[in-house]
């Protein structure tokens, strides 16, 4: 491991920058309900159903920052353009795509953020969407055709989760911390029990289902422009509850095999899961929040962003969670709700260990082990995940974090609305 890392965050505080709602689609297994649905459409459909929600006018929006890591389809390079156009946000209005790969869906809010305290909008829909199910099947040699027995045709999800930098699949960086801070397979597999378990606590207690639209076949109409929409398999209906959030106990969890290596930790069974999903939160400065008598979420405080080496990318959490608490001058014993992505059990545990972090504070409503990680659309499930917590528990701040693939890591500080 590189051991002459020094974090070097960049950080920003926020006076009057507010989190007004979120929602996000329920979360779909690989190559499940959700595979014939692009990125974008997922999009549209979180978009349309916060302005629905919330009663806040589309036509209010003077920002649209979008977050997609994996292309999808043919027309995604319009992506934040169309989720704009097809959620009813005015055709003059610009929209932007972030992409700071696990660390996408914050990034969006930290950009709404910067674009508010800025002056350049005061109310921006952001939204983090992703189809793991539609990563391409891809070749980037073939323009000109290709010589016999040499085709390059690969699975782009595959190989997208191997950093070549390093050399290490993503699952090796969690195997790296788990030498390193001397992390169990059965201390790996208790902590997945747990994630199920709460994610399922979740949403027998209505908790989850508090921020998820249900998705729907359906078709939106755009004046003068081509239709579109979200066409579902005939069997379904309605999809409408996270589907990889199932009874996983220990014994069973322990039976799979390792993933990453014969003598790893990491199994199919405690990695999150790969799901296609899409997250929107509106953000507002609090000149929009006052005049519209908006009861938000929560108080965007402060955004931290850092770099980290690639072969143990799962640590970023750690420097950016500290690198915002020291911006925003709170202390980590403050700080009521985290939720901190499970890209890996392992990359967890020994980011818990590094901060010493109570578990009752973490993820107490289950984790991407149980309910998924579509990469970009997770930041903005996890500030929500955790805003609505801070409002349940009565906290004063909450934090939300990832690491992310290549080496980084993002953390986001939120403070109770009221
Ligand atoms: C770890 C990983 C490689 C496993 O992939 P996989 O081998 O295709 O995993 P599967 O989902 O098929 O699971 C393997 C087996 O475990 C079983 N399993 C998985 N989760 C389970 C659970 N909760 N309970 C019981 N069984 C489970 C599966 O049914 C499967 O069984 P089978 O082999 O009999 O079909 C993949 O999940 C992964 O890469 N995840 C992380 C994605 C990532 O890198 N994201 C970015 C983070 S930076």
């Amino acid at each position: 491991m590189n051991d002459k890392f020094e974090p070097r965050a960049q950080t920003a505080n926020y006076e009057d920058v507010w989190l007004v709602a979120g929602v996000r689609t329920p979360f779909a297994d690989y190559m499940s309900v959700l595979s014939g649905v692009s990125a974008t459409d997922l999009g549209i459909h979180v978009a349309r159903a916060l302005f629905e929600r919330t009663g806040v006018p589309a036509s209010d929006v003077d920002s649209v920052v979008a977050g997609n890591v994996a292309q999808s389809s043919f027309d995604a390079f319009y992506l934040p353009r169309h989720i704009g156009l097809y959620s009813g946000v005015p055709l003059g209005v610009p929209a932007l795509l972030v992409h700071r790969l696990c660390g996408t869906g914050f990034e969006t809010i930290l950009t709404a953020a910067d674009q508010i305290a800025l002056g350049k909008a005061k109310l921006v829909l952001c939204v983090g969407t992703e189809s793991m199910s539609r990563n391409p099947v891809a070749a980037y040699s073939h323009r000109s055709g290709f010589k016999m027995g040499q085709v390059e045709f690969k699975d782009f999800l595959w190989e997208a989760t191997l950093d070549t930098a390093s050399n290490t699949r993503m699952g090796e960086t969690a195997e790296n911390l788990a030498r390193h801070y001397g992390i169990t397979r059965p201390e790996v597999d208790r902590f997945a029990e747990q994630s199920f378990e709460r994610a399922a606590l979740g949403w027998s207690s209505g908790f989850l289902a508090g921020e998820v639209a249900g998705v729907t076949s359906q078709t939106w109409n755009l004046e003068g422009y081509q239709a579109r929409g979200i066409k579902l398999p005939r069997s379904v209906a309605r999809f409408e509850r996270d589907e990889h959030v199932k009874t996983s106990p220990f014994d069973v969890l322990q039976g799979l095999r390792p993933a990453f290596g014969k003598d790893g930790v990491q199994t199919g069974g405690n990695s999150s899961a790969i799901v296609d999903g899409a997250a929107g939160v509106l953000v507002a400065s609090g000149s929009y929040v006052r005049a519209h008598g908006l009861r938000p979420l929560a108080r965007v405080v402060a955004g931290a962003s850092v770099g980290v080496p690639p072969e143990i990318m799962g640590i970023g959490p750690v420097p950016a969670i500290r690198a915002v608490l020291a911006a925003a001058r709170v202390q980590q014993r403050d700080v009521a709700r985290f939720e901190i992505n499970e890209a890996f059990g392992a990359q967890y545990l020994a980011v818990e260990k590094e901060l010493e972090l109570e578990r009752s504070r973490v993820n107490v409503h289950g984790g991407a082990i149980a309910i998924g990680h579509p990469l970009a659309a997770s930041g903005v499930r996890l500030t929500t995940t955790v805003a609505r917590e801070l409002e349940q528990t009565q906290g004063e701040f909450a934090i939300s974090s990832a690491c992310a693939g290549g080496g980084q890591g993002i953390a986001v500080l939120l403070r109770r609305a009221a």
